[in-house]
């Protein structure tokens, strides 16, 4: 086994076997394999190149993928670096690794947004054949009549095309929630708009199962292996034309 790389307790561990401790009993029980050979504790793995089996079940050893969700303040833009200098989302997560935001959020629009490393996962979501829904609050202009409502949900014909069917519900006169799997640029103010209804703030509330009330603007957390999975589930379920 190599002298270098992870504590395998450590790689167990972030792949969500447990604490470090619990993950140090695991290896204590010779439950945990490294190439086939049983593991001592102790043992160090390379993620890249090892093959670490718990159970007789080889484990997934993402290397150093991180997964953020940040709550994005308005005023903030959705890229790694900006040429006129504005506020960029990467300034409010940790510099290392490098990470970009997954899809985007206007700089007017608050709410949920992915920050991740892994590149396929980031595909997954923002391809709209993989069909993640994304869910938006929008305070909109007066209130929307039922026709207009109909014609958000059947789809509406923007400049670049009709959008796709769209779950439409108004909790409350002018607040609309609305699903919607396509990213388009500026695609929600600009159905809103098409009804007659331009929108006065945006938030993005969820993205597919992940939500989170608890994050204030600006904040953010590392999502949990169980959340990263049901991600992966979540961005697996559509049919894609390509998955490149
Ligand atoms: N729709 C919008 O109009 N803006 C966003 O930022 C996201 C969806």
């Amino acid at each position: 086994m190599p002298e270098t790389g992870e504590r395998l307790q450590k790689v167990l561990a972030r792949c969500g076997f447990g604490s470090r401790r619990v993950c140090e009993d695991l290896i204590e029980d010779e439950r945990v394999t490294v190439n086939g050979r049983t593991a001592i504790l102790g043992a160090r793995v390379d993620v890249a190149t090892d093959i670490v089996s718990v159970d007789g079940v080889e484990i997934g050893i993402q290397p150093d993928f991180v997964y953020y969700l940040l709550n994005k303040p308005v005023g903030v833009v959705t890229t790694a670096s900006d040429t006129h200098g504005r506020p960029v989302v990467t300034d409010l997560v940790p510099s290392e690794p490098r990470i970009h935001p997954v899809g985007r959020l206007d700089m007017d629009t608050e709410g949920l947004l992915l920050l991740t490393n892994d590149g396929r996962l980031t595909h997954r979501i923002t391809h709209p054949s993989f069909g993640v829904d994304k869910e938006y609050l929008a305070h909109v202009q007066g209130t929307p009549s039922r026709g207009a409502l109909r014609k958000l949900r059947e789809g509406v014909e923007l400049e670049d095309g009709p959008t796709a069917p769209a779950v439409v519900a108004m909790p409350s006169p002018g607040l609309l929630r609305l699903v919607i799997h396509e990213g388009r640029n500026r695609q929600v103010r600009r159905m809103c708009e098409a009804v007659g209804h331009p929108v006065l703030r945006l938030v993005r509330t969820r993205i597919a199962s992940l939500a989170d009330a608890t994050l204030g603007p600006g904040e953010y957390r590392e999502l949990s292996v169980d959340e990263v999975r049901q991600l992966e589930r979540d961005a697996g379920s559509g049919s894609p034309e390509s998955d490149g």
